[in-house]
């Protein structure tokens, strides 16, 4: 029998003790800790009986042990940013200095047994965002959720849960946010205000109550604040931004060296294929089936002297093999890293190989033995490795996974040594596989950023590895949910992600096909994907007609590439995810401080601070349909011609503003060949001549677009590069430049170059700076007070300047 007990049930007070950086507080046997770690980021614990362990896989030891000084308040304490109250029934108020309630309890926290929920209290302007890939719209508001990591082939738009476990939200309300991180690693639950749409809750079926608040009030705070908590993506190989082709699976060698020479045949920009599990001997992983893949090591030569990185597919399931000399399952078992069950035995479970046993990651000493079974893949130059079926998934079972008593043994510095079953490890299973992976490749493979895909994972896993969202479908609503998808995994920590372009899941329609490479073109992962048995995908498969405009925008994202690679640069320090909810960027839109993405239902998205993305947000339809342009002015990215202007952010009247905003409404009549993209007034967008890979060295000067601001306001962008594949850049082997501009009455454009940093060279010599929306065509330029020659294209008109090494001035006007 399970008891239910109130917390507040009793009418005692509570005792409050104050600490240098917080307090604590009790009430009926029930322990409240708040620590304030910074100014703006708060801990909270709450316990029954005795403290739980101290210990997260999540969360940097750095951060988790930061500690601000606070001053005492009555029943409380504030920092320089927040005022914390603890009420009767440890009734928890969180203010900001201004004395804006950002959350308070609803209600006591409730246990049953060792599950329990929190809950807070949700106003009726209350939006939620995060929760990394769960299908359905972008603002989480009125649904719950469930986080347990599930292989979900198939999966729909109400399924859930899918594959991955990261319990971060963030909370937008009246124009201010902030984050709610739950640490917590056992099967949770959030409901946004679908039980009662007055409350929000999360809770657990086990574990500790952990969770930390993250405070804004910008979301671009909330977001660093939480790379700050749990960690920043490494930033990954330049060749993985460009176009990848897969497929399950290319097999024999001969059809995927076709699939090879018919990119570079077709000129079809590409740098990365794809082994999925039928390259390997009986679906046994860290294999090769000898018979189709005779010559892999001079395979993947010649796939790299054509310039292509191979990356191959290597599940987290070790096939059960004894006495065939099959290394990972000796070794594994000789060394005791498997997982057990109860009684002690090892765990075998089915999956694509048959019999199959687990590595328990939550060993050190199993990481690092996992880590070497990638020895010979690294030895013949596999550029990159896919961590698959990691939830872990296990055929046969209801449940797709692993009975719950299996057991893990906790062996891991900052953790106590103990036994813990699955219950409390499946969340994080696919998180350490990936570590596991990346620290195993990055020995064997010293400076090199180990390149790592994984399905599963929980939060901090983007330390280790890119994602992209599972076994979607061939369909217009599938195209259409990538974006949410993305756009609430970047809010998590995933920004480098991707979906499997055409779907994975049945066999797109030409123009389907057609319309997703187009828009994942403007996503941060571009790689094509498809199921056994379904049609084959690449570019070229429905005539000429569709592979031309096809290949049309994967050679526009080839030229984006310098932008592309600034902006992943950009997450890789603070965080800040390539595609971005418009709230992110345009906090204060609307009048009434709801995310400007309510207008949109999501559908529009930011690539980076410049470029707004606008595909059709019903993919299928013909009619046209509204496109919501946010404050300032837009230039149309294809004609650079002017989009749209409105003063909205500096209207002070809201009224006005809202009627200012509303404006900004274009109607567009999609068409096949097109997907909608604006540049925002301001911007300064680097590109490079096209080239065929990321191999090949860009003919010609870097081209900075310079899109021209209002009169009197600055523009201003960067530029960022290095070697694309080593970890020098971490010791100052970069090259950074940094850029802005004003414009003067008279229609003067002046543009700065700061000092570039970082001592790397990189492969542009000249700077070729094209100017959009001056009023006047300009007749004269001069760099460093020097007059130098206007060129006019085509209506284009530019300034080819040299690199510049200290800083510089080109005034045009
Ligand atoms: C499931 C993955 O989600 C899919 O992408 C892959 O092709 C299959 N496993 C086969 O490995």
């Amino acid at each position: 029998m399970v008891s239910l007990t109130l917390a507040c049930s009793a009418v005692a007070q509570p005792i409050i003790r104050n600490t240098a950086n917080g307090l604590e507080a009790t009430e009926n046997g029930v322990h409240l800790q708040i620590t304030a770690l910074q100014d703006d980021k708060l801990r909270i614990r709450e316990w029954r009986v005795s403290a739980p362990e101290d210990a997260s896989w999540a969360v940097l030891p750095g951060s988790r042990t930061s500690l601000v000084d606070v001053t005492e308040d009555q029943s409380g304490f504030h920092t320089d940013k927040l005022a914390i109250e603890v009420k009767d029934g440890l009734h928890l108020v969180i203010r900001d200095k201004q004395g804006h309630i950002l959350q308070e309890d609803s209600g006591p926290v409730q246990w049953r047994g060792d599950a329990f929920h929190v809950y807070k209290t949700r106003g009726e302007n209350e939006h939620f965002f995060g929760l990394g890939d769960k299908p359905g719209p972008l603002d989480r508001s009125g649904q719950t959720f469930t986080l347990w990591n599930t292989d979900s082939f198939g999966w729909q738009e109400s399924t859930d849960p899918i594959y991955k476990s990261i319990p971060f939200f963030i909370d937008v309300k009246d124009g201010r946010s902030f984050g709610v991180f739950f640490d917590n690693t056992w099967r949770t639950s959030f409901d946004f205000g679908h039980e009662n749409d007055q409350e929000y809750n999360f809770g657990s079926q086990g574990g500790p109550i952990d969770y930390y608040f993250l405070y804004g009030p910008d979301p671009k705070d909330v977001i660093k604040g939480y790379a700050w908590l749990t960690g920043t993506a490494s930033l990954p190989p330049l060749w993985s931004f460009g176009f990848q082709q897969s497929r399950y699976t290319y097999t024999p060698e001969s059809q995927l060296m076709d699939v090879a020479a018919h990119l570079r045949r077709d000129k079809i920009p590409a740098d990365a294929l794809w082994l999925d599990i039928d390259f390997q001997k009986n679906n046994m992983p860290f294999t090769v089936d000898e018979q189709r893949f005779p010559k892999f090591p001079e395979m993947v030569n010649k796939l790299a002297d054509d310039h292509f990185h191979l990356v191959v597919i290597a599940d987290t399931h070790i096939a059960e093999k004894p006495n065939t000399d099959y290394l990972p399952y000796d070794t594994g078992m000789a060394g005791d890293h498997f997982v057990k069950n109860p009684d002690g035995t090892t765990y075998v479970g089915t999956v694509w190989p048959g019999p199959s046993v687990f590595p328990d990651y939550t060993q050190a000493r199993t990481r690092q033995w996992f880590g070497t079974l990638y020895k010979d893949f690294v030895a013949d130059g596999v550029a990159g490795f896919w961590n698959d079926m990691n939830e872990p998934a296990v055929f046969r079972y209801p449940s797709k996974t692993m009975p719950l008593e299996t057991q893990h043994h906790i062996d891991e510095p900052g953790f106590l040594k103990r036994t813990a079953s699955q219950r409390e490890i499946h969340n994080i299973y696919g998180l350490l596989n990936s570590k596991a992976t990346y620290d195993g490749v990055l020995k064997l493979r010293p400076n090199e950023r180990p390149y790592v895909m994984t399905r599963a994972t929980y939060a901090g896993g983007q330390r280790y590895a890119v994602t992209w969202t599972g076994d979607n479908s061939s369909t217009w609503n599938h195209l259409r949910m990538t974006i949410p998808q993305l756009t609430n995994l970047g809010l998590s920590g995933f920004s480098f992600a991707g979906a499997d372009v055409g779907g994975f899941a049945g066999s797109p329609p030409a123009d389907l096909l057609t319309k997703w490479l187009e828009v994942a073109a403007f996503q941060p992962i571009d790689r094509d994907h498809s199921a056994k048995g379904t049609r084959m995908h690449e570019p070229w498969v429905d005539g000429p007609e569709q592979e031309a405009l096809r290949k049309r925008y994967i050679e526009e994202r080839y030229r984006l590439l310098p932008y592309l690679y600034t902006v992943a640069e950009e997450t890789s320090r603070n965080g800040m995810p390539m595609m971005r909810p418009l709230f992110v960027e345009f906090p204060h839109a609307t009048a009434d401080g709801n995310p400007m993405d309510l207008l949109t239902g999501g559908a529009e998205y930011m690539l980076g601070p410049s470029l707004l993305i606008a595909p059709n947000p019903s993919p299928e339809e013909v009619a046209e349909y509204e496109l919501h342009l946010p404050p300032g002015i837009w230039y149309d990215y294809w004609t650079g011609k002017p989009a749209g202007s409105a003063d909205t952010l500096k209207a002070r009247d809201a009224e006005v503003r809202d009627a200012l905003l509303q404006q900004q409404r274009i109607m567009l009549k999609p068409d096949l060949a097109t997907v909608p993209v604006f540049v925002r007034g301001g911007a300064i967008l680097p590109l490079q001549p096209l080239v065929q890979s990321t191999d090949e060295t860009p003919q010609g000067p870097l081209t900075l677009r310079v899109y021209v601001p209002r009169a009197g306001e600055v523009c201003q962008g960067d530029v960022y590069t290095d070697d694309g594949h080593s970890l020098n850049y971490r010791s100052g082997q970069f090259y950074r430049l940094h850029i802005s501009c004003t414009t003067k009455q008279d229609d003067t454009l002046s543009i700065e170059f700061k000092a570039p940093e970082g001592i790397y060279q990189p492969w542009f010599k000249q700077i070729r700076v094209e100017v959009t929306g001056q009023a006047h065509v300009p007749s004269h330029a001069t760099i460093n007070g020097r007059t130098t020659t206007i060129q006019s294209n085509h209506g284009v008109v530019s300034v080819t300047i040299p690199l510049p090494n200290a800083e510089s001035r080109l005034t045009m006007q």
